[in-house]
């Protein structure tokens, strides 16, 4: 039999998202298609965390380019794989035939279905690894990588993406380790932003010994743990109490502040903010901090209202290039995500020429 290496038909998309969230996700991807003439249409179960766009497309949007969706592959199929629990690998194999991929990946929705299969995972990947070898499926050389999005133990929707086309994590969930000495948990979500947003020679560059922070509510000190963990000298902004350990590192000054009216004496190279405030109010600040040129740089949450959450987020977007705008500032970044821990909320990565 011979296989070809030509692109299967994409017939749509789907996105892994939060639970809760698909109704932004839908519209994102509604929007992104939208925008670039595409006829389709979502699919999308309440509190499944998934969405599907079936639809006529040339282009299809990376994971990066979406806040709400986690991780993306092109659709090859309008109908899932199904199988029993006899056998699952000749029905994966028989959709797979036909064409090579350098890998096989099993992802799930981040639901309570969805989580369980982790055994199954466990059982079915070497077997069918090795099947899909000696099928002369997968093959190093390919560029196209095979993705099993499980339903359940008997469905998976086939998808396939190219490399950079999705996050490295797998479901776009980073494995990252709560530190034993935090004092928050809240100090994943910066950790998280510094490994989304930055490579690793931007880390280098930008999270040093020798640099400045100002963290604005900053209590008990998650935050600000990351700062000091990469050198920074960090001013805490916060009425609250900052945890003890960390100020014994010496590099943080604790200032009792209201987080709006505080501005440093001298420009720092950094902001962060996780003050649960109106997401308007904090773009608004962090757009003036770097239009008065207090900072260069600003990772900040946006905590989102139930509903409207897309477009609390446009809105947020709009404060912040108009207020830069004005200022006569370039922005040469402006991203939102949803990170894997961020909860009701969506974090901001603004850097200003
Ligand atoms: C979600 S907590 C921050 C957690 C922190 N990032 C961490 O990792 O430990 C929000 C903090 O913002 C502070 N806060 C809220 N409004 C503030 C304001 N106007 N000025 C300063 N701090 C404020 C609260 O006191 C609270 O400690």
């Amino acid at each position: 039999m011979s296989y070809s290496s030509k692109t299967p038909a994409i017939v749509g998309v789907l996105a892994l998202c939060r639970i809760g969230f698909e109704r932004e996700c839908s519209s994102e991807l509604e929007r992104w298609f939208g925008e670039r003439g595409a006829d389709g249409y979502v699919k999308f179960e309440k509190l499944g965390g998934q969405v599907i766009w079936f639809g006529q497309a040339k282009q299809f949007p990376k994971t990066s380019e979406l806040i709400f969706a986690r991780q993306v592959v092109k659709l090859i199929s309008k109908t899932p794989v199904y199988f029993d629990n006899k056998d699952r690998i000749t029905p994966i194999l028989s959709a797979l035939e036909g064409q090579s991929y350098s890998a096989i990946y099993f992802d799930n929705t981040d639901t309570n279905d969805g989580n369980s299969m982790a055994d199954l995972f466990h059982r079915l990947q070497k077997p069918l690894l090795s099947a899909a070898g000696k099928a002369n499926i997968l093959n190093r050389e390919a560029s196209q990588r095979a993705h099993l999005v499980f339903i359940d133990g008997t469905a998976a929707w086939l998808g396939i993406s190219e490399p950079g086309e999705t996050l490295k994590w797998p479901m776009g969930i980073p494995r990252l380790k709560m530190p034993q000495d935090a004092p928050s948990r809240s100090t994943l979500k910066l950790a998280e932003a510094f490994a989304y947003f930055m490579d690793k020679e931007e880390q280098t560059e930008w999270l040093r010994e020798g640099l400045t922070a100002v963290d604005l509510g900053a209590c008990p000190g998650g935050w600000t743990y990351q700062l000091v963990k990469h050198g920074l000298q960090v001013i805490a902004i916060d009425n609250g109490a900052m945890n003890e350990k960390i100020m014994e590192t010496g590099q943080v000054e604790h200032i009792k502040a209201d987080g709006f009216v505080y501005r440093p004496p001298r420009p720092v190279h950094w902001l962060v903010c996780d003050m649960v405030e109106k997401p308007a109010r904090v773009a608004q600040l962090m757009a003036d901090w770097l239009a008065d040129g207090d900072a260069q740089r600003a990772m900040f949450n946006l905590k989102l209202p139930m509903k409207t959450r897309l477009d609390e987020v446009e809105y947020c977007r709009e404060i912040i290039e108009e207020r830069l705008k004005q200022a006569g500032k370039k922005i040469e970044r402006l991203q939102f995500r949803q990170l894997y821990h961020d909860r009701e909320e969506v974090t901001v990565y603004l850097i200003v020429k």
